[in-house]
């Protein structure tokens, strides 16, 4: 089903964020790869779940059983959303930054010295900090680089991986920049050396369809404020995968997966209210299936943000005095953020001169700290970023460019 600028416009009214105070203009959120706004459906269910059913899971009384069912609701909603073969695939944790560094202390367990690992220059910090830790353990990590347009050097990704590499981790799409990466050849490569795939989808889960049946990554992590719902990290782990690794966890946590990595209590409002968000987006597509009206959702809302970046892309280029970061859209798949620098301001006083006028998006490194030394913007407020989301609309770029125009 295409996902047009009439379901778009739907979709807006089910955001209460999005709704104009009286007497002012509708709030312009672009900002939406730091964090996207919910629907009403995501709030409501978190505010019935402290209602209904606010206690602790393997009760032997009724609002416990309905909490345990939720949560096994949800593994089952999120291992559709990701294309994973069942609930049992799917741990939750604090957030994608928190469950990465978990998962990295464990494989570093399984490291000997000399042991490598290979991140990349293109990745946010939540996908190399944890990798880079390593070192202390004797990993010796090497990096892919990332070429001028913002993408990663395949040749390099080639060269580094090695019969030494025990673990690639890399970003299914940059949140800096947009780049989409060929995650099918890190998949190939991986294979040939016997190493584990670790894939960081927090970019890409809000804008394509996953599947990671295709796929097969060994992990994959991603986040559910950035695709409509609350503050949960995910964290996919192929079957058997999860079960060999000696993660930190009590004597009295349940050894097995999905739970062997999730220590403490979760939270549980908010599990319930990423498993709406997923509803949500499936209710934009059609199919007999949970899993198939999320594919066919999720390529309409491709299709329909990458038509919008794309016009935002085009028009950008043309005002004076702004550069233009990573690929460009004619030639390549590419997730709809686009980042800009402006010759007259820092990124930093253009995002505040636009957010007084209620166009929101983000300026600095976003975490992907490397990728703004490299292109040279570390000592210059880094980049300013606009990221198109399912309820943006042509007028929010309007509204942008009219304000970039006045700082050119
Ligand atoms: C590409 C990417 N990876 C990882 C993260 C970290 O996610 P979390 O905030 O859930 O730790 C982010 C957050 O912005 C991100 O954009």
């Amino acid at each position: 089903m295409a996902f047009t600028a009439e379901h778009s416009e739907r979709c807006r009214r089910d955001f209460p964020a999005l709704r104009a105070a009286s007497g002012e203009r509708e709030p312009v959120f672009l900002d939406g790869p730091g964090g996207v706004q919910v629907p009403e459906i995501v709030i409501d269910t978190m505010a019935e779940f402290y209602r209904s059913c606010n206690v602790n899971t393997h009760g032997s009384f009724p609002p416990s059983h309905e909490v345990d069912r939720r949560m096994h609701r949800a593994r089952e909603t999120l291992a559709a959303f990701l294309g994973a073969p069942g609930p049992q695939c799917i741990s939750f944790g604090q957030n994608m930054t928190t469950l990465n560094f978990a998962l990295s202390t464990a494989i570093g367990r399984t490291l000997a010295a000399g042991d490598e690992v290979l991140i990349t220059q293109l990745d946010h910090e939540a996908n190399r900090g944890p990798w880079l830790a390593l070192e202390e353990r004797g990993a010796i990590v090497r990096q892919v680089r990332m070429t001028a347009r913002g993408e990663l050097d395949p040749d390099d990704m080639a060269a580094k991986i090695s019969a030494r590499t025990r673990v690639f981790a890399i970003g299914a799409a940059s949140n800096a920049l947009g780049t989409v990466n060929d995650l099918e050849q890190a998949r190939r490569l991986t294979r040939e050396v016997g190493a584990l795939l670790v894939v960081d989808a927090v970019h890409f889960a809000p804008h394509f369809p996953l599947d990671v049946a295709r796929l097969d990554p060994d992990f994959l992590l991603c986040s559910g404020y950035k695709f409509y719902g609350p503050h949960v990290g995910v964290l996919y782990a192929k079957p058997g995968a999860l079960d060999r690794l000696p993660t930190n966890r009590l004597s009295t946590q349940e050894p097995a997966a999905p739970h062997r990595i999730e220590t403490g209590t979760l939270n549980h409002a908010a599990i319930d209210g990423m498993r709406a968000a997923v509803e949500y987006l499936a209710s934009w597509g059609t199919g007999a299936t949970l899993r198939e009206r999320l594919v066919d959702a999720m390529q309409g809302i491709s299709a329909y943000e990458h038509a919008l970046a794309k016009r935002y892309h085009d028009a950008v280029r043309q005002l004076p005095g702004i550069k233009v970061y990573g690929p460009d859209f004619a030639t390549v798949h590419r997730a709809p953020t686009v980042s800009i620098s402006l010759a007259a301001h820092s990124a930093g006083a253009a995002a505040t001169a636009l957010g007084e006028r209620g166009v929101y998006v983000w300026d600095g490194h976003f975490y992907a700290a490397r990728v703004i030394e490299l292109l040279g913007l570390a000592n210059r407020g880094g980049l300013l970023r606009t990221g198109i989301s399912m309820y943006s609309a042509a007028r929010d770029i309007d509204r942008l460019l009219e304000g970039l125009a006045r700082l050119t």
